[in-house]
Protein backbone atom coordinates (compact mmCIF):
# COMPACT_ATOMS: atom_id res chain seq x y z
CA UNK A 1 0.00 0.00 0.00
CA UNK A 2 2.67 2.23 1.02
CA UNK A 3 4.92 1.52 -2.22
CA UNK A 4 1.67 2.29 -4.38
CA UNK A 5 1.38 5.50 -2.22
CA UNK A 6 5.09 6.38 -2.78
CA UNK A 7 5.00 5.43 -7.08
CA UNK A 8 1.93 7.65 -7.04
CA UNK A 9 3.32 10.78 -5.36
CA UNK A 10 6.58 10.40 -7.59
CA UNK A 11 4.56 10.12 -10.85
CA UNK A 12 2.36 13.63 -9.03
CA UNK A 13 5.55 15.38 -8.70
CA UNK A 14 7.34 14.42 -12.05
CA UNK A 15 3.65 15.94 -13.71
CA UNK A 16 4.23 19.67 -12.18
CA UNK A 17 7.55 20.37 -14.25
CA UNK A 18 6.92 23.18 -16.68
CA UNK A 19 5.43 21.93 -19.84
CA UNK A 20 4.33 18.80 -18.28
CA UNK A 21 0.46 17.83 -18.35
CA UNK A 22 -1.60 19.43 -15.52
CA UNK A 23 -0.47 18.13 -12.16
CA UNK A 24 -3.14 17.19 -9.14
CA UNK A 25 -2.88 15.82 -5.78
CA UNK A 26 -3.80 12.26 -4.98
CA UNK A 27 -5.56 11.97 -1.19
CA UNK A 28 -5.17 9.07 0.53
CA UNK A 29 -8.43 9.80 2.36
CA UNK A 30 -10.86 9.54 -0.77
CA UNK A 31 -10.93 5.29 -1.09
CA UNK A 32 -12.22 3.86 -4.48
CA UNK A 33 -15.83 3.31 -4.31
CA UNK A 34 -16.56 -0.57 -4.12
CA UNK A 35 -19.09 -0.51 -7.32
CA UNK A 36 -16.15 0.66 -9.07
CA UNK A 37 -13.56 -1.80 -7.99
CA UNK A 38 -16.11 -4.88 -7.92
CA UNK A 39 -17.80 -4.10 -11.22
CA UNK A 40 -15.79 -1.75 -13.32
CA UNK A 41 -12.49 -2.38 -12.81
CA UNK A 42 -11.42 -3.96 -15.71
CA UNK A 43 -12.42 -0.64 -17.46
CA UNK A 44 -11.63 2.23 -15.46
CA UNK A 45 -8.88 0.78 -12.55
CA UNK A 46 -6.50 -1.87 -14.68
CA UNK A 47 -4.16 0.17 -16.56
CA UNK A 48 -4.43 -2.33 -19.50
CA UNK A 49 -8.30 -1.48 -19.09
CA UNK A 50 -7.11 2.21 -19.64
CA UNK A 51 -4.81 1.45 -22.58
CA UNK A 52 -7.40 -0.29 -24.67
CA UNK A 53 -10.66 1.60 -23.51
CA UNK A 54 -8.64 5.10 -24.21
CA UNK A 55 -9.63 4.76 -28.24
CA UNK A 56 -11.75 7.49 -29.67
CA UNK A 57 -13.19 4.48 -32.42
CA UNK A 58 -13.94 1.95 -29.37
CA UNK A 59 -16.04 4.47 -26.78
CA UNK A 60 -18.25 5.59 -30.21
CA UNK A 61 -18.51 1.92 -30.68
CA UNK A 62 -19.95 1.06 -27.18
CA UNK A 63 -22.23 4.31 -27.63
CA UNK A 64 -23.66 2.53 -31.45
CA UNK A 65 -21.78 4.95 -33.34
CA UNK A 66 -23.06 8.25 -31.11
CA UNK A 67 -20.48 9.37 -28.99
CA UNK A 68 -19.82 12.57 -30.99
CA UNK A 69 -23.40 13.34 -31.04
CA UNK A 70 -24.15 13.11 -27.27
CA UNK A 71 -20.44 14.90 -26.68
CA UNK A 72 -21.99 17.57 -29.31
CA UNK A 73 -25.59 17.66 -27.29
CA UNK A 74 -23.31 18.32 -23.97
CA UNK A 75 -21.45 20.84 -24.81
CA UNK A 76 -23.82 22.76 -26.86
CA UNK A 77 -25.63 23.20 -23.66
CA UNK A 78 -22.52 24.96 -22.56
CA UNK A 79 -22.14 27.44 -25.25
CA UNK A 80 -19.66 28.43 -27.80
CA UNK A 81 -17.32 30.74 -25.53
CA UNK A 82 -17.34 29.44 -22.06
CA UNK A 83 -15.86 32.48 -19.75
CA UNK A 84 -17.12 30.85 -16.41
CA UNK A 85 -16.26 28.00 -14.54
CA UNK A 86 -17.38 24.55 -15.77
CA UNK A 87 -17.10 21.40 -13.49
CA UNK A 88 -16.76 18.21 -15.25
CA UNK A 89 -18.06 14.97 -12.92
CA UNK A 90 -15.76 12.25 -14.08
CA UNK A 91 -13.50 11.55 -17.21
CA UNK A 92 -14.28 10.07 -20.07
CA UNK A 93 -12.64 8.28 -22.57
CA UNK A 94 -12.27 10.05 -26.14
CA UNK A 95 -12.02 13.76 -26.48
CA UNK A 96 -15.00 15.05 -24.40
CA UNK A 97 -12.52 17.25 -22.23
CA UNK A 98 -10.43 17.83 -25.20
CA UNK A 99 -13.46 19.78 -26.98
CA UNK A 100 -14.82 20.84 -23.85
CA UNK A 101 -11.50 23.04 -23.56
CA UNK A 102 -12.20 24.00 -27.07
CA UNK A 103 -14.59 25.98 -25.49
CA UNK A 104 -12.91 28.12 -23.05
CA UNK A 105 -12.97 31.85 -23.45
CA UNK A 106 -10.47 34.10 -22.12
CA UNK A 107 -11.87 34.01 -18.53
CA UNK A 108 -13.18 30.60 -18.29
CA UNK A 109 -12.03 27.40 -16.41
CA UNK A 110 -12.67 23.58 -16.06
CA UNK A 111 -12.41 21.96 -13.41
CA UNK A 112 -12.43 17.97 -13.29
CA UNK A 113 -13.32 15.31 -10.58
CA UNK A 114 -12.21 11.87 -10.58
CA UNK A 115 -11.70 9.21 -8.02
CA UNK A 116 -9.20 7.32 -9.66
CA UNK A 117 -5.76 8.47 -9.90
CA UNK A 118 -4.66 6.36 -12.90
CA UNK A 119 -7.85 8.13 -14.75
CA UNK A 120 -6.42 11.38 -13.89
CA UNK A 121 -3.17 10.99 -14.75
CA UNK A 122 -4.94 9.33 -18.54
CA UNK A 123 -6.59 12.69 -18.73
CA UNK A 124 -3.31 14.77 -17.99
CA UNK A 125 -2.09 12.73 -20.83
CA UNK A 126 -4.36 13.79 -23.19
CA UNK A 127 -5.07 17.55 -21.81
CA UNK A 128 -0.91 18.48 -22.84
CA UNK A 129 -0.46 20.62 -20.29
CA UNK A 130 -3.76 22.37 -20.90
CA UNK A 131 -3.45 24.51 -17.30
CA UNK A 132 -7.08 25.90 -17.57
CA UNK A 133 -8.17 22.19 -17.05
CA UNK A 134 -7.66 21.56 -13.51
CA UNK A 135 -8.15 17.82 -12.51
CA UNK A 136 -9.10 17.05 -9.03
CA UNK A 137 -8.51 13.59 -6.93
CA UNK A 138 -12.09 13.80 -5.52
CA UNK A 139 -15.41 11.58 -5.40
CA UNK A 140 -18.36 12.57 -6.76
CA UNK A 141 -20.76 12.27 -4.01
CA UNK A 142 -18.40 14.02 -1.66
CA UNK A 143 -17.11 17.62 -3.59
CA UNK A 144 -15.38 20.15 -0.83
CA UNK A 145 -16.33 22.73 -3.32
CA UNK A 146 -18.11 26.06 -2.39
CA UNK A 147 -22.08 26.21 -2.85
CA UNK A 148 -23.14 27.83 -6.05
CA UNK A 149 -19.50 28.34 -7.28
CA UNK A 150 -19.86 26.69 -10.88
CA UNK A 151 -21.59 28.02 -13.87
CA UNK A 152 -22.14 24.70 -15.18
CA UNK A 153 -22.26 20.75 -14.34
CA UNK A 154 -21.34 18.16 -16.87
CA UNK A 155 -22.13 14.37 -16.30
CA UNK A 156 -21.53 12.46 -19.31
CA UNK A 157 -22.32 8.71 -18.64
CA UNK A 158 -21.55 8.55 -14.81
CA UNK A 159 -24.69 8.30 -13.04
CA UNK A 160 -25.87 4.51 -15.05
CA UNK A 161 -22.52 3.35 -13.00
CA UNK A 162 -23.54 4.37 -9.35
CA UNK A 163 -26.22 2.34 -7.34
CA UNK A 164 -28.82 4.39 -6.55
CA UNK A 165 -27.81 5.81 -3.39
CA UNK A 166 -24.58 6.91 -4.40
CA UNK A 167 -26.25 8.33 -7.83
CA UNK A 168 -28.83 10.42 -5.62
CA UNK A 169 -25.76 11.98 -3.77
CA UNK A 170 -23.79 12.97 -7.07
CA UNK A 171 -27.25 14.29 -8.57
CA UNK A 172 -27.78 16.25 -5.21
CA UNK A 173 -23.61 17.28 -5.19
CA UNK A 174 -23.76 19.00 -8.59
CA UNK A 175 -27.40 20.86 -7.79
CA UNK A 176 -25.40 21.94 -4.65
CA UNK A 177 -21.91 23.69 -6.66
CA UNK A 178 -24.08 25.07 -9.27
CA UNK A 179 -24.91 28.38 -9.21
CA UNK A 180 -28.35 29.68 -9.31
CA UNK A 181 -30.10 29.59 -13.58
CA UNK A 182 -26.69 27.30 -14.27
CA UNK A 183 -26.92 24.48 -15.62
CA UNK A 184 -26.60 20.59 -14.56
CA UNK A 185 -26.14 18.92 -17.74
CA UNK A 186 -26.61 15.12 -17.99
CA UNK A 187 -26.24 12.63 -20.42
CA UNK A 188 -26.66 9.03 -19.77
CA UNK A 189 -28.44 5.58 -20.99
CA UNK A 190 -32.60 5.60 -21.26
CA UNK A 191 -35.53 3.14 -21.86
CA UNK A 192 -35.58 2.72 -25.42
CA UNK A 193 -38.97 2.64 -26.99
CA UNK A 194 -40.37 -0.52 -27.86
CA UNK A 195 -39.40 -0.47 -31.44
CA UNK A 196 -36.09 0.26 -31.13
CA UNK A 197 -34.09 -3.15 -31.33
CA UNK A 198 -31.44 -2.14 -29.68
CA UNK A 199 -33.88 -2.67 -26.86
CA UNK A 200 -33.56 -6.38 -26.63
CA UNK A 201 -29.99 -6.23 -27.44
CA UNK A 202 -28.95 -3.82 -24.37
CA UNK A 203 -31.14 -5.57 -21.56
CA UNK A 204 -28.39 -8.54 -21.68
CA UNK A 205 -25.30 -6.62 -21.97
CA UNK A 206 -26.62 -3.88 -19.44
CA UNK A 207 -27.55 -6.64 -17.02
CA UNK A 208 -24.36 -8.05 -16.99
CA UNK A 209 -21.89 -5.25 -17.49
CA UNK A 210 -23.40 -2.24 -15.87
CA UNK A 211 -25.82 -4.03 -12.99
CA UNK A 212 -26.88 -0.47 -12.08
CA UNK A 213 -28.21 0.92 -15.32
CA UNK A 214 -31.36 -0.39 -15.80
CA UNK A 215 -32.32 1.87 -13.16
CA UNK A 216 -32.22 4.79 -15.44
CA UNK A 217 -34.69 2.69 -17.79
CA UNK A 218 -37.11 2.35 -14.75
CA UNK A 219 -37.19 6.14 -13.47
CA UNK A 220 -36.66 9.63 -14.57
CA UNK A 221 -33.00 10.98 -13.79
CA UNK A 222 -35.10 13.56 -12.31
CA UNK A 223 -36.39 11.46 -9.80
CA UNK A 224 -32.85 11.86 -8.14
CA UNK A 225 -32.92 15.19 -7.53
CA UNK A 226 -33.17 16.33 -3.49
CA UNK A 227 -36.48 17.01 -2.47
CA UNK A 228 -35.46 19.91 -1.32
CA UNK A 229 -33.76 21.94 -4.86
CA UNK A 230 -36.81 22.82 -6.62
CA UNK A 231 -35.10 23.67 -9.99
CA UNK A 232 -36.32 26.51 -12.13
CA UNK A 233 -36.19 23.49 -15.00
CA UNK A 234 -35.83 20.29 -16.30
CA UNK A 235 -35.33 19.27 -20.01
CA UNK A 236 -34.94 16.15 -21.22
CA UNK A 237 -34.22 15.16 -24.48
CA UNK A 238 -33.79 11.28 -26.28
CA UNK A 239 -31.83 10.11 -28.70
CA UNK A 240 -31.17 7.13 -30.92
CA UNK A 241 -34.38 5.57 -30.46
CA UNK A 242 -34.50 6.19 -26.74
CA UNK A 243 -32.02 4.67 -26.05
CA UNK A 244 -29.77 7.54 -24.97
CA UNK A 245 -31.23 10.99 -22.74
CA UNK A 246 -30.05 14.52 -21.88
CA UNK A 247 -31.49 16.03 -18.99
CA UNK A 248 -30.25 19.90 -17.98
CA UNK A 249 -31.36 21.11 -14.68
CA UNK A 250 -31.54 24.60 -14.50
CA UNK A 251 -31.07 25.30 -11.18
C1 LIG B 1 -17.77 8.96 -16.59
S1 LIG B 1 -17.84 7.30 -16.33
C2 LIG B 1 -17.95 6.61 -17.95
C3 LIG B 1 -17.82 7.49 -19.13
C4 LIG B 1 -17.86 6.86 -20.46
N1 LIG B 1 -18.50 5.57 -20.44
C5 LIG B 1 -16.50 6.74 -21.05
O1 LIG B 1 -16.40 6.30 -22.16
O2 LIG B 1 -15.51 7.12 -20.48
C6 LIG B 1 -16.28 6.66 -15.92
C7 LIG B 1 -15.45 7.47 -14.96
O3 LIG B 1 -16.17 7.74 -13.78
C8 LIG B 1 -15.27 7.70 -12.69
N2 LIG B 1 -16.06 7.56 -11.46
C9 LIG B 1 -16.87 6.54 -11.10
N3 LIG B 1 -17.42 6.78 -9.90
C10 LIG B 1 -16.97 8.00 -9.49
C11 LIG B 1 -17.18 8.78 -8.33
N4 LIG B 1 -17.97 8.36 -7.34
N5 LIG B 1 -16.56 9.97 -8.25
C12 LIG B 1 -15.76 10.40 -9.25
N6 LIG B 1 -15.51 9.69 -10.36
C13 LIG B 1 -16.09 8.49 -10.49
C14 LIG B 1 -14.39 6.51 -13.03
O4 LIG B 1 -13.19 6.52 -12.31
C15 LIG B 1 -14.18 6.74 -14.53
O5 LIG B 1 -13.10 7.55 -14.80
Amino acid sequence: MEARREISNRVDEAEQHEGSPPAFEVSPHIPLPPYLSDTYWWAYLHPAGVRIFERQWLVNLILWGNFARLRDTALREIGPCLNGRVLQLACVYGNFTERLAQQLGPMGQIDVVDVAPVQLRNLSAKLRGNRRVCLHHRDSTDLDFADESYDHVVVFFLLHEQPEQVRARTIAQALRVVRPGGKVIMVDYHRPAWANPLRYVMIPILKTLEPFAMDLWRKELADWIPGSICPASVEKKTYFGGLYQKVVITR
